[in-house]
């Protein structure tokens, strides 16, 4: 019997879609690229703005039918549009088998296994290989839930306040796998630089997460900029294993918008964090989440955006169209129209993306070391995706040269020896040996 998983939305989401294909595989099933020779559908849904929710809904739709086609098949649908909006998703969707909200990830092992009928599969349950993850970069969930309440923001709806795994619980997910062949471990919550557990902060965690064997490279998604603080920064900055890459969402770079967003911050504290951060990595890359379009923002408003973005000359960025969340404290204001919101969304994509380009292409003919993540594709420790030409097996660190920019990916080739050549201005020297 084989399963068969579509994420929408996040890294969280793609981390709960892990989790939960572990779930199945303790039950003996594996895990399909293939529809149509799996017997269960996993549909995680997000609900963070209405258009990822709409695509879930209609590839729900369409599930019927392929259902139909094979006795026993199962439809499973889980994540934040799930909890969201569980009863009408029964009613439109009676065909569906089982709703796991993202409030009950945690309990989808016991849920599972009263799913899948045991009787009807037992013989070939005897012949499948429970198998393993085997990626070179895996995520490790640390926190669930959201204490902030932005007021655009569905996510403290549906996947509740903050709860907090232990750091044995942690670790213990961390030495799984590492055995299993990871060396890149990002820890994943949705404030994730909040966590909290007993005397232990999230610089411990850090600390803690590097030092275990086998992990070369941690990172972390996504931070909220009040917790960034002097020693989650210094750590990073002392701690070789931590990449010096961060995503850190601003959301505006109007104080009036980060106020009506109740973010917690002004942009001036925003821009004074990124300058000590940047000090403190040289070199790091700082990408950031923007919406548009927020309730109310002015022409002046949304230039202040704009200018924040030739000010700090963020790496790259994700710009939201603002979305209404029913619920929400923001959905009693007036919303924009749509052609306003897409104008904005437009013009702070063309400054993003000048930007980004020009970052990219100051880096051909500098020297990374990057992490084979799959079959001639890597990573820099500031999170550029590199395509090298040439034979390199996953899991492996090598040298490269960029030797071209594209909009989307950096190319590389394979660079042995003659170090001295190398004329990456912000070169990391801070790799030691382990001692
Ligand atoms: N509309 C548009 N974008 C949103 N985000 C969160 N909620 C909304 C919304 N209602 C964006 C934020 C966040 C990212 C994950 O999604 O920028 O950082
Ligand atoms: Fe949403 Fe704000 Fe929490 Fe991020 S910090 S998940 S934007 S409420």
């Amino acid at each position: 019997m084989k399963f068969y998983v579509r994420t929408y939305g996040c890294q969280m989401n793609v981390a709960d879609s892990n989790e939960m294909g572990r779930h199945l595989k303790a039950n003996g099933l594996a895990e399909t690229q293939d529809p149509d020779e799996a017997s269960v559908m996993l549909v995680n849904t997000c609900t963070v703005r209405q258009h990822a929710e709409d695509r879930a809904f209609s590839e729900i739709g369409r599930l019927k039918r392929w259902k139909a086609k094979l006795p026993g098949r199962k439809v499973v649908v889980t994540g934040c549009a799930a909890e969201r909006t569980k009863e009408y998703l029964e009613d439109r969707f009676p065909f569906v088998d089982l709703v796991v909200g993202a409030k009950s990830i945690e309990d989808f092992g016991q849920l599972a296994q009263r799913l899948i009928d045991r009787r009807e599969t037992d013989e070939e349950l005897d012949y499948a290989i429970p198998s393993t993850d085997d990626k070179v970069a895996e995520f490790v969930t640390i926190m669930r839930g959201c204490n902030y309440s932005c007021t655009y923001c569905i996510v403290p709806y549906v996947r509740g306040r903050e709860i907090y795994h232990s750091m044995d619980q942690i670790l213990g997910d961390v030495c799984d796998r590492v055995r299993e062949g990871a060396r890149e471990i990002t820890l994943l919550g949705q404030t994730v630089n909040s966590y909290r557990h007993g005397q232990y902060r999230f610089a411990d965690l850090l600390q803690a997460v590097a030092a275990v064997d086998g992990v070369e490279r941690v990172r972390f998604i996504s931070p909220h900029p009040y917790y960034m603080t002097d020693r989650v920064i210094e750590t990073m900055a002392s701690e070789p294993r931590i990449c010096e890459s961060l995503h850190l969402p601003v959301q505006s770079g109007s104080n009036t918008m980060l106020k009506a967003m109740a973010r917690n911050y002004t942009r001036e504290q925003y821009v004074k964090l990124a300058g000590k951060m940047r000090e403190a990595m040289p070199g790091m890359t700082l990408s950031t989440d923007i919406i548009v379009g927020f309730p109310g923002e002015t022409e002046e408003d949304f230039q202040q955006t704009l200018s924040m973005i030739e000010e700090l000359q963020f790496d790259w960025a994700f710009i939201f169209k603002y979305s209404t969340r029913q619920g929400t404290p923001a959905a009693n204001l007036e919303c924009f129209p749509q052609a306003l919101i897409e104008a904005r969304h437009q013009r702070c994509l063309e400054v993003v993306d000048r930007i980004a380009f020009e970052k990219r292409s100051k880096l051909v003919g500098t020297c990374h070391d990057v992490l084979i993540e799959e079959n001639n594709f890597a990573r820099t420790r500031s999170n550029y995706k590199v395509h090298i030409h040439g034979d390199v097996a996953p899991g492996e660190e090598i040298r490269v040269r960029i030797t071209n920019a594209q909009r989307a990916t950096l190319e590389g080739e394979i660079q042995n020896g003659d170090i001295t050549s190398e004329n990456f201005p912000h070169q990391d020297h801070r790799r030691v040996p382990r001692a």
